[in-house]
């Protein structure tokens, strides 16, 4: 069972459309004349499908191919009973974090997040407390409400300019907050994206989850942009078998229609937002509007027809390879990549271990002539962003990498 949360419908006498959204009245002005009877039952069914039963359709969608599906698959898991996932539908990806914020506070009671360093999760106020880097929090600073706290992200070992993570000073800092502080959640990408493509090592996720039980806390994924097959599964949780008890989704969702969603343990949802009594306390003018979910249902199914899931981890295999040999025998710049399924970084250094910033963003710009567009990604700026769409073929990526080499190698 799936459930949006909060939406009801009703229709008045006179053939216009009164939509409840959670708690008020919107009028969908749709006169028009007074239809037969018999017109009048079927334009009802069509008229409702068109808009909330979109709505209901893709909420219990996302419950399937979330909690359902997890469940099933890891019927040795902890995951809790019941099974299956509720909805908060929002328009940004940053709202579905926010979404998740609300939800951990009023299910927990508690205030506190922990966040992690070089995380991006938006910028809408609720959602910059807990997104790290400086460039977006000092200029709002001042209205920001500090209930973050940021631990160091930990990159797996064989990025060759950072050093390994010790996730045992880790878990000592966070356990540390959480004895100091009332802390309801960890929120955290399985894979830092606008950080800069940072890979956590494997035992990452599962130290979080272990963590929030062992102190009574959510764990949040803000799977915006790692979701729906970038990392070459349905969500990068699944590499390391972690079940989170919140997820955010957005981006691909739709993949183009100003659509997100946090979906939760439907426990953990109803804990959290017990029915409305009155207006409701979250809600926005725009949630889950029936063109998003009509296109994220395709993009779905689309995602099963064409097993991109599984394309993204065979082509993200071969773009990690060529972009590893990548060599620049003439500069002592230090070039090295990363990544998981069509998810990959390539970080410039300087021979003294500096960021190469201004000749990352060079090839950028250089490469954005030749007509490819890449995205410079990190703190400085030093890492060029490869998040192709899924259906690209070998060939085009080949091109692209070919591309880069020679901006990187021989301009
Ligand atoms: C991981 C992550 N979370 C949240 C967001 C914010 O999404 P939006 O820009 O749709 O608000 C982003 C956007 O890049 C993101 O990458």
């Amino acid at each position: 069972m799936a459930d949006c949360v909060g939406t009801r419908q009703r229709r008045s006498r006179l053939g216009c459309e009164w939509k409840k959204v959670s708690g008020f009245d919107r009028r969908v002005w749709r006169r028009r004349r007074r239809p037969h009877k018999s017109e009048r039952r079927q334009g009802r069914a069509k008229t409702d499908g068109n808009t909330l039963a979109l709505k209901a359709q893709l909420a219990r969608e996302l419950s399937r191919i979330t909690f359902e599906r997890w469940a099933k698959e890891n019927p040795q898991s902890a995951i809790r009973n019941p099974q299956w996932g509720k909805v908060i539908f929002s328009n940004s990806g940053f709202e579905a974090v926010e979404s998740a914020l609300k939800t951990a506070l009023l299910a927990t009671g508690k205030r506190g997040v922990i966040a992690f360093e070089g995380g991006y999760h938006g910028l809408g106020y609720g959602a910059l407390n807990a997104t790290h880097r400086e460039h977006f929090r000092r200029p709002f600073r001042p209205q920001l409400r500090a209930f973050g706290h940021f631990l160091p992200f930990p990159i797996a070992a064989n990025v060759n300019s950072r050093t390994a993570p010790d996730l045992r000073r880790l878990t000592s800092a966070a356990t540390e907050i959480f004895h100091r502080e009332k802390i309801g959640a960890i929120l955290v990408e399985p894979v830092q994206a606008r950080g800069g493509i940072n890979v956590p090592p494997p035992e990452f996720l599962p130290l979080l989850r272990k963590l929030c039980d062992a102190h009574d806390a959510l764990l949040i994924l803000d799977e915006i942009y790692t979701g729906f097959g970038r990392t070459g599964k349905w969500f990068a949780c699944e590499h390391s078998g972690v079940i989170p008890d919140l997820i955010c989704l957005g981006k691909a969702l739709t993949g183009g229609f100003p659509l997100s969603a946090c979906v939760g343990r439907a426990d953990v949802m109803d804990a959290a937002w017990p029915a409305s009594t009155g207006e409701a306390i979250h809600t926005s003018t725009f949630l889950g509007h029936p063109v998003g979910c009509a296109m994220a249902l395709a993009q779905i199914q689309e995602i099963q027809r064409l097993k991109l899931c599984e394309r993204s981890a065979v082509l993200g295999k071969f773009l990690l390879g060529e972009l590893n040999r990548i060599r620049n025998p003439q500069s002592a710049i230090r070039i090295s990549a990363r990544g998981l399924g069509l998810m990959v970084g390539i970080e410039l250094n300087l021979p003294n271990g500096k960021p190469a910033t201004s000749i990352a963003l060079a090839a950028i710009k250089k490469l954005l002539h030749r007509g490819y567009i890449f995205l410079p990604e990190g703190e400085y700026a030093n890492v060029i962003s490869f998040t192709p769409p899924l259906t690209i073929s070998k060939a085009q990526l080949a091109k692209a990498v070919a591309e880069l080499k020679k901006v990187l190698t021989t301009d």
